[in-house]
């Protein structure tokens, strides 16, 4: 190691490092601080072994910060050592691109700046995440050895150096490391010609498919034009909001049906498109809306898994499905009528890794609009579209009917996420500790004439390095199956948001067209009594429901 350039400046450490469910997300503002930033990619560095002289790679969804972010991060990268980094132009790359990217490359990992769907903007969110060799985020073992380690860190290693010019693609040396700034699109629009029929998707559009796509002025805009646009030739114009901005146009680049409103009343208006779709601030999430019908992210995870075989990429099959716990049941039907396992992890991307790597799971999701497949180590929202795309070019039908030939075979799980946002940290954790102890008694004695399956505090055993995550949220299950899911959400930056999932299953065609919050209303009110919302939050009602 040693780096001639470097220079090694004292700190103290900051006691806010710990890093969520998706890395360590913070105000601007906080990141902002002198050596904060300096701080937790030290810290990053000092808990790897064996990196000098290998490759990273680098990049972020633009957001406010970004480009500092970028540069800081490849001064400090040579002054430890590395061998090589590689940029996405203009410190651009979305998620799953940069899970490509690592893998494409065998990168001894990748540093991610991104606060995914949250706000951007001076006053917005910043984000590092760490990404591990496969291309995922770094399993706990790895963030809690870089916790640790912000926790007494006592200086930083940086190199005194101009700024790297990340706009020009090509080669340069920062110290005695490369920079390589790449095309922020090509790596990831090769992945994605290698597991869709592109030609079927070009002849859908040519035929008359017509498509929307909002890219929320963050991260997919490039990839989108590229792809549907340039690629495959939707009508110019289909991808709106491409240019990607630091604060977003002051919106939530979050696509859902509160901050994607616009892009459901569009689907549901009179000649509307023939899907509807949205990515959000890094390009993880996807939301899928054909012309009259919203497909939650539950009922497209599944119906990828049942359909898989038609994209080129998984003709052989999908080896088994994974859904993190809060994810309605739908894709569990699938995988026993192909007679696949069905793995069920707690909620975060990176509890996919283990299972994708040891070739268990070919396709997994969450409820929260991200599905994503063996391809890279992320949730990708692109990919979804893609397939969305490539599914309707082959079957020739409209999204609305394939939903609702879905539902007639596997049944419908009618399905809601209820979240309580930037409330009380102290009510929030006393609610889910007073729940947590009337579980045995929920299950012995059941609620009313209500009879319980099952009531635990969620644990997973991971069946590939054996590790065990407990208290992953709380499950109150039903004898028929429908269930109550209550658990505290692990990437808020303001307070505690609750979020409580609520399901039923409906196996019989004649009942599965009410609309869904009148089809969950006894659960949903029950859902309130049982956990004593109220009193717990000072609220009423749900800030989002999803
Ligand atoms: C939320 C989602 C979760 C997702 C994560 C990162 O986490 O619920 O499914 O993996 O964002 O996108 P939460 O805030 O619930 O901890
Ligand atoms: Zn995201």
């Amino acid at each position: 190691m040693g780096n001639s350039h470097a220079t090694t400046i004292a700190t103290t450490p900051f006691a806010d490092q710990r890093p969520g469910t998706s890395g360590l997300r913070k105000k601007v503002e906080i990141f902002k601080q002198r050596h904060y930033l300096e701080n937790f990619i030290q810290s990053i560095f000092d808990s790897l072994e064996g990196y000098q002289g290998a490759s990273f790679v680098v990049g972020g969804d633009g957001r406010y910060y970004n480009r500092e972010a970028v540069q800081k991060i490849l001064k400090i990268a040579a002054a430890n050592g590395v061998g090589r980094i590689v940029v996405g132009q203009g410190g651009i790359l979305s998620t799953p691109a940069a899970s490509a990217l690592i893998r494409s490359l065998n990168a001894f990992g990748g540093i991610v700046l991104s606060a995914s769907h949250n706000p951007g903007g001076p006053h917005g969110d910043f984000g590092v995440k760490y990404n591990i060799s496969n291309g995922g985020p770094a399993p706990e073992k790895v963030t809690e050895a870089i916790y640790r380690r912000t926790l007494d860190i006592a200086s930083y290693r940086i190199v005194n150096a101009e700024d790297v010019d990340i706009d020009a693609l090509g080669e340069s040396m920062i110290g005695d490391m490369r920079v390589t700034v790449v095309d922020s699109v090509a790596n990831y629009k090769a992945l994605m010609q290698t597991l869709f029929d592109f030609d079927r998707i070009r002849d859908a559009f040519r035929s008359g498919l017509t498509f929307t796509f909002d890219a929320m002025s963050a991260v997919t805009g490039p990839y989108a034009r590229a792809l549907f646009e340039d690629e495959l030739g939707a009508q110019p114009g289909s991808v709106i909001n491409a240019t990607p901005l630091p604060d977003f146009g002051g919106r939530h680049p979050d696509p859902n049906l509160v901050h994607a409103r616009h892009l459901y009343d569009l689907a549901m208006s009179d000649g509307a498109p023939d899907l509807c779709a949205a990515s959000d601030g890094d390009g993880d999430r996807n939301l899928i809306i054909g012309r009259g019908r919203f497909v939650t992210p539950s009922d497209s995870l599944a119906i990828l898994a049942a359909n898989a075989t038609i994209a080129p990429g998984y003709r052989k099959g999908v080896a088994g499905i994974a859904r993190s716990m809060p994810t309605s049941g739908a894709a569990d039907r699938v995988a026993e009528k192909l007679s696949v396992q069905l793995y069920e992890t707690p909620t975060g991307w990176k509890y996919f890794g283990n299972l994708l790597d040891a070739g268990l799971v070919t396709i997994c999701g969450e409820e929260s609009a991200g599905a994503g497949s063996d391809h890279v180590r992320e949730k990708d929202g692109l990919w979804a579209v893609l397939f969305w795309l490539d599914i309707l070019a082959a079957r020739k039908e409209s999204v609305d009917a394939i939903v609702r030939r879905h539902w007639a075979r596997y049944g419908r799980n009618y399905y809601s996420r209820h979240d309580y946002e930037e409330i009380a940290s102290d009510g929030a954790h006393a609610l889910i500790e007073t729940l947590r102890q009337r579980l045995p008694a929920l299950r012995s004695q059941g609620i009313g004439a209500l009879e319980v399956a099952t009531a635990d505090d969620f644990a997973y055993h991971d069946p590939v390095d054996g590790s065990d995550s407990k208290h992953q949220g709380l499950r109150v299950i039903f004898a028929d199956g429908s269930r109550i899911v209550y658990r505290l959400s692990g990437t808020g930056t303001a307070g505690a948001t609750l979020r409580v999932y609520i399901e039923r299953y409906e196996p019989d065609p004649a009942q599965q067209y009410l609309e869904t919050q009148a089809a969950l209303a006894d659960l949903v009110t029950l859902s309130r009594e049982l956990a004593e919302i109220e009193r717990y939050t000072q609220r009423a009602a749900p800030s989002v429901i999803t």
